[in-house]
């Protein structure tokens, strides 16, 4: 069975420059992990407390210190990146066995990504996972980049035959 986290992971592995990469949305620190296996230097980004504890045990344990954890929205994370990266993950909805209000939303996404977009490295790329237990978000997002300019190569990757299965999409730029 397809498992599009690891699918996500493997899109994200294809950079040839991983120098800067981002976790838009860290949860319980498996995408920061991923991340800091690949890129020098990963900054990632959470709104909930559990989400730091959870992100920064998970690093604690696998020694990991190329991470810097920050309790921002993600809307907010050129205050601490505004410089072009090469890598960026945002992995929708809620921290799994937490607080399904706390979950992420379209239109603070929308105003992130947009940001992102502008410091994304050539033959950078940026990883969304949506599940579609919110079909505006899923709507508003996919009509966003199904819009962007042809400096971008936009993907979106679906399991057709399965009922409400999550989906990704990738967007690599492609030149400046
Ligand atoms: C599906 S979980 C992410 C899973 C995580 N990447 C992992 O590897 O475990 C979605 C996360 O996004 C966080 N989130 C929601 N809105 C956010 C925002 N505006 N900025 C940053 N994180 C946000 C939630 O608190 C939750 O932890």
């Amino acid at each position: 069975m397809i498992n599009i986290v690891e699918l996500s992971h493997k899109i994200l592995s294809q950079c040839e420059h991983s120098n800067t990469a981002i976790d838009m949305t860290a949860g319980k620190g498996n995408d920061t992990l991923f991340l800091a296996s690949i890129a020098n230097t990963v900054i990632a980004f959470a709104i909930q407390e559990a989400a730091i504890l959870a992100t920064k045990q998970a690093l604690e344990k696998n020694h990991i210190s190329n991470v810097t954890v920050i309790q921002e929205s993600h809307d907010l994370f050129d205050i601490y990146v505004n410089r072009e990266f090469d890598l960026a993950i945002y992995n929708l909805g809620y921290l799994p066995g937490s607080d399904k209000e706390i979950k992420t939303d379209a239109k603070t996404v929308l105003r992130s990504l947009e940001k992102a977009l502008s410091l994304l490295s050539v033959g950078g790329i940026i990883v969304i996972v949506i599940y579609l237990h919110d079909h505006i978000e899923d709507l508003l997002i996919t009509d966003y980049v199904s819009q962007l300019g042809p400096e971008f190569d936009v993907l979106k990757l679906q399991v057709l035959n399965k009922k409400d299965s999550p989906y990704l999409i990738s967007i690599t730029r492609t030149k400046k």
